[in-house]
């Protein structure tokens, strides 16, 4: 059960919360780039193998993670939507599961541990009001987190660099803040995270403002993942990555549309043009050699396109701004 090799090689990998909407993800596409990898989780649907485990219970965290003899531990398991619960209850849920999946990852010996946090640390949508010293937002940006849920993110960074302090003689720890996860059924039309498909967002811009127009393809989180696994024993311990994609999940420019939702930005937002995010992973490209390589223009399920016979992939849904694509 020691740390697990280094390079290219296989890993023995539990991702915690495999069976929710990137577990799934990461988990299908840790193994089929060849890793063994075991969905932890308390629900079903991380395929197989899996383990229906309540993470919050420390002995039997530390069972799971040393009984699969695992080099690496990818926790997602959380309480995943803002004021989906008590503030309360979101607080001390996500803190205790990150506690606990830490400490347990330490006993069982495995080398090499990554926890998921959120770009909801940067305090967006905060109800004073919310401008950031500049766009596009990078990890040096500080954050400033307004809920619960935002809050219990920024301590799993401090727990990670926390636990990298303390045990980083044996054990490498990282963070990463995914932007909005899109699986992949959801290009097809199923719903996403907060109710809505894609389209949707697309074409009422209020949906996706409060999440400034980010988005992640989970497949994307999933190659990040890989790569971030295989380079963490050479990157310095403990740090936090962004993940989003290299456009923002809008029509119009983001120096048009952030002001129009976000009272006060439009002076650091001026330079968001084109179709630039309002989060750059240009840390994780640097460091990591990690690139996103699915864009919303190509992913996204045409029907009406599907119907006269194209494929998704020869459709072509840039649109002037403000227009409808259908
Ligand atoms: N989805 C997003 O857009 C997004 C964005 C930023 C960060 N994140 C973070 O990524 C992670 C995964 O998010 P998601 O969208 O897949 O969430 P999800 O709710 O779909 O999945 C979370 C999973 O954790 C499991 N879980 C919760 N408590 C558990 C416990 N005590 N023991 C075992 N399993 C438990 C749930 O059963 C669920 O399958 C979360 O930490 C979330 O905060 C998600």
């Amino acid at each position: 059960m020691g740390n697990g090799p280094s390079g290219t090689e296989p890993l023995r990998i539990v991702v915690t919360g495999g069976a929710g909407r990137l577990g799934r993800s990461v988990v299908a596409g840790l193994r089929a780039a060849g890793h063994a990898v075991l969905s932890a989780d308390r629900e079903s649907g991380g395929g197989e193998p899996s383990v229906a485990v309540d993470l919050l219970d420390p002995e039997a965290a530390r069972r799971t993670f040393a009984d699969f003899g695992a080099d690496a531990v990818i926790h997602l398991a959380a309480i995943a939507v803002p004021f989906s619960a008590p503030e309360r209850t979101i607080w001390t849920t996500n803190t205790a599961l990150a506690f606990t999946v830490l400490e347990a990852a330490v006993q069982a010996e495995v080398g090499r541990v990554v926890v998921a946090s959120s770009p909801t640390v940067y305090g967006y949508n905060a109800p004073g009001g919310w401008v950031p010293e500049r766009f596009p937002l990078d990890e040096d940006v500080p954050p400033r987190p307004w809920n619960a849920y935002a809050a219990s993110k920024l301590a799993h960074e401090q727990l990670v660099a926390t636990f990298a302090r303390q045990h980083g003689d044996r054990v490498r720890f990282a963070a990463f803040r995914p932007c909005y996860v899109i699986a992949p059924e959801e290009w097809a039309g199923a719903l996403t995270q907060q109710g809505h498909t894609v389209r949707a967002r697309l074409d009422d811009p209020a949906l996706s403002a409060a999440a400034l127009f980010n988005y992640v393809d989970a497949r994307d989180v999933a190659d990040f993942l890989e790569r971030l696994l295989e380079r963490l024993p050479v990157i310095t311990n403990g740090e936090t990555f962004l993940v989003g994609a290299e456009d923002a999940l809008a029509r119009e420019p983001l120096a048009e549309l952030l002001p129009r939702f976000h009272p006060g930005t439009a002076a650091v937002a001026a330079g968001l043009t084109g179709t630039e995010p309002a989060f750059t992973s240009a840390k994780a490209a640097q460091l990591l050699g990690w690139r996103p390589t699915r864009r919303w223009r190509s992913e996204l399920v045409d029907h009406d396109h599907l119907a006269g016979g194209h494929g998704p992939g020869d459709h072509d849904l840039q649109v002037p701004a403000g227009g409808a694509a259908r």
